[in-house]
C-alpha cells in the first residue's frame, strides 16, 4: 500500500479572536500613544490572556508542571498530603487549597486542569473536569481499565470543539518521534507487518503491604484510596522520591496497572505515533500468571490491527519485565535498549529508543531504492515543548499531539491486553461496541469495581 507523506503533528496557533481584537483596538486608536499598553494587553502573558489552572497532585510529576504553568494563572491546588499543599500554595500564592478533587472541581474560576494525582484517580478528575467544561491535561496511564478509557474518550470526543486535552507522555516532543514516523510512513522498512514495543523495569512485589498504622494527621489516606477498595494504611506507599513516588504503589491493581500503564504509557506512544492505529480485534498474553493483589512483571501483549489507508494490517505486540522481541539481527543487541521499539517491514527493520534510530535493511532485496528521504522542508516540524503545547492549544485551536482520542485509544489496547492475560486466552474484541465477542468472563474484566459514593461519571 501507499504510504502517504501526511503528518499528524498539530501545531499550536494563536486564537483568532485575541488578534483580530488586537488588530481593530489598534486601528481605532490615536497615532501611537495608546499603542504600547493595547500591545501589553494583549501580549502571549497578559493577564487577560492567562489561563486560570487547577493543579491537581501537587508533588512528585506535580512538581515537573510548574515551569509551564507559573506562566499562567494557578487559582487551585489540590492535594490529599497537607504538606505537600502548604509547600505548592508558598509557590502559587493565592490559589485556593484543597484536599478532595471534588470540591477543587467546583471553584468557580478554573478554566483548566493538570491531573497529577495517583493512576486510580485519573480517570475519574479527567471526567470530572470534561463533565465541567474544562480543558485537561493528566498525568499517564490515562485510564486503569478498558471502560475507563472508553468513558474518558467518548467524553473528549464529545467536547473536542471546546477542549484541548493532553496525556502526560511528554517524550513525545523528541524530535525522534517524528523522524521515525517520517521512516515509516515513507516505506524505509517496506510494507510495515509488525510493530513491538518493550520496557525492562521489573518491581516484582509479593502483594498489598501490611497494615502500618494510622496515617499522619496531615495525610488524608481515605481520600487517596478515594474509588479504589479500602487497603490499610502503609508509609512504604508513600516512601519514593518526588517524581518516583508513583514506582511504590503502580503495581498494585487498585492503585495501577504496574509497568503496562506506567512505561507502556510512554513507549508504545513511541510505536503508536507511526503507525495510525484503532482499536484491535485481538489480543492475547502470556507471562507471569494473573495475581489478584499485584500485576505481573514479565509479560507479552500481541495485537491484530486491521489495515488503514497507508498500511495493511499489523501485529502490534508490548513486552516487559525481560521478556522481549527477536532482534531483527545477531548484532543488534535490544537488551541494550531500556525502553524501545521495533518496526518490522517487507524490507526490514527499525529499531529506535526514545532518542536515536537505527535501520536494518535485510535480505538482497533491501537495495533502498524504494525509499526516498524527506526534503528537510517536508520534514514533521517539531511540536515544542509539550506542556506548552497543551497551554497554547487551550488558548487556541484546542490541538495537542497526545489528546484524548490518541491516547484513549492507545490505552485501551494496552488494558485490553490485560484482560486477555487475566482470562488466560485469545480474545476478540469488538472495538465499536467495547465488548469481547468470544469470552463472556474476560467482558466482567473491563472494568473495576469502584467503592460506593464514588462515580466515574460525576
Ligand atoms: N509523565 C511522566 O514522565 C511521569 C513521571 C512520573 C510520574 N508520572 C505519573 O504521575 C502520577 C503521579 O506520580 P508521582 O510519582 O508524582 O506520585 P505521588 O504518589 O508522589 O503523587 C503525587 C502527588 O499527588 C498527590 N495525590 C495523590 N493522589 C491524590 C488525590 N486523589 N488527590 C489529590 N492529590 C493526590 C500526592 O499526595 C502527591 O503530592 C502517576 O500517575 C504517574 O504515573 C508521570
Amino acid at each position: 500500500m501507499k504510504s502517504p507523506r501526511s503528518t499528524r503533528s498539530s501545531r499550536p496557533r494563536r486564537s483568532a479572536w485575541r488578534r483580530r481584537d488586537f488588530l481593530a483596538s489598534a486601528g481605532t486608536l490615536g497615532a501611537g500613544v495608546l499603542i504600547l499598553p493595547r500591545l501589553r494587553l494583549f501580549g502571549a502573558n497578559a493577564p487577560s490572556n492567562k489561563l486560570n489552572i487547577a493543579l491537581i497532585g501537587v508533588w512528585g510529576r506535580g512538581l515537573a508542571h510548574y515551569k509551564s504553568i507559573e506562566k499562567e494563572n494557578v487559582v487551585a491546588l489540590c492535594d490529599v498530603n497537607e504538606r505537600h499543599l502548604d509547600e505548592a500554595a508558598a509557590k502559587f500564592k493565592g490559589a485556593k487549597k484543597h484536599v478532595d478533587w471534588r470540591k477543587c472541581l467546583e471553584q468557580k474560576d478554573i478554566q483548566a486542569v493538570m491531573c497529577c494525582t495517583a493512576d486510580h484517580t485519573h480517570a475519574f478528575v479527567a471526567n470530572w473536569a470534561m463533565n465541567r467544561g474544562y480543558h485537561v491535561y493528566c498525568e499517564k496511564p490515562l485510564a486503569n481499565s478498558v471502560e475507563e478509557a472508553r468513558v474518558v474518550r467518548a467524553n473528549y470526543l464529545k467536547n473536542k470543539s471546546k477542549i484541548a486535552t493532553q496525556v502526560g507522555t511528554q517524550r513525545h516532543q523528541y524530535e525522534n518521534f517524528n523522524r521515525v514516523r517520517e521512516l515509516v510512513l515513507d516505506g524505509a522498512v517496506g510494507e510495515l507487518q509488525q510493530v513491538s514495543a518493550w520496557g525492562n523495569r521489573q518491581l516484582r512485589r509479593p502483594g498489598y503491604l501490611p497494615p502500618g498504622g494510622d496515617p499522619p494527621p496531615y495525610f488524608h489516606f481515605d481520600l487517596w484510596l478515594g474509588p479504589s477498595p479500602a487497603h490499610p494504611y502503609n508509609a512504604d506507599y508513600f516512601s519514593g522520591a518526588a517524581g518516583m513516588n508513583c514506582l511504590q504503589w503502580n503495581m498494585y491493581w487498585d492503585f495501577g496497572t504496574g509497568q503496562v500503564g506506567d512505561m507502556g504509557s510512554h513507549t508504545m506512544d513511541l510505536a503508536w505515533n507511526a503507525i495510525d492505529a484503532g482499536l484491535p480485534t485481538t489480543a492475547m498474553a502470556a507471562g507471569d500468571p494473573y495475581h489478584p493483589e499485584v500485576s505481573p512483571v514479565a509479560l507479552e501483549m500481541h495485537f491484530d490491527h486491521p489495515a488503514n489507508a497507508w498500511r495493511p494490517a499489523i501485529k502490534v505486540s508490548w513486552y516487559q519485565g525481560g521478556v522481549m522481541p527477536a532482534s531483527p539481527a545477531p548484532w543488534v543487541d535490544l537488551n541494550k535498549i531500556g525502553h524501545g521499539a521495533l518496526f518490522e517491514g517487507s524490507k526490514g527493520a527499525l529499531v529506535a529508543e526514545f532518542n536515536a534510530r537505527l535501520l536494518v535493511p535485510s535480505g538482497n532485496a533491501a537495495d533502498m531504492t524504494y525509499y526516498k528521504p524527506r526534503r528537510k522542508e517536508a520534514l514533521i516540524p517539531p511540536m515544542g515543548e509539550f506542556q506548552d503545547q497543551w497551554i497554547n492549544a487551550c488558548k487556541g485551536d484546542l490541538k495537542t499531539s497526545c489528546n484524548f482520542d490518541y491516547g484513549g485509544t492507545l490505552i485501551e489496547q494496552m488494558m485490553l491486553g490485560l484482560v486477555a492475560h487475566r482470562v488466560g486466552k485469545k480474545i476478540s474484541y469488538d472495538g465499536a461496541t467495547g465488548r469481547v465477542t468470544d469470552c463472556p468472563e474476560a467482558n466482567e474484566f473491563l472494568r473495576r469495581t469502584y467503592r460506593p459514593g464514588w462515580t466515574l461519571d460525576g
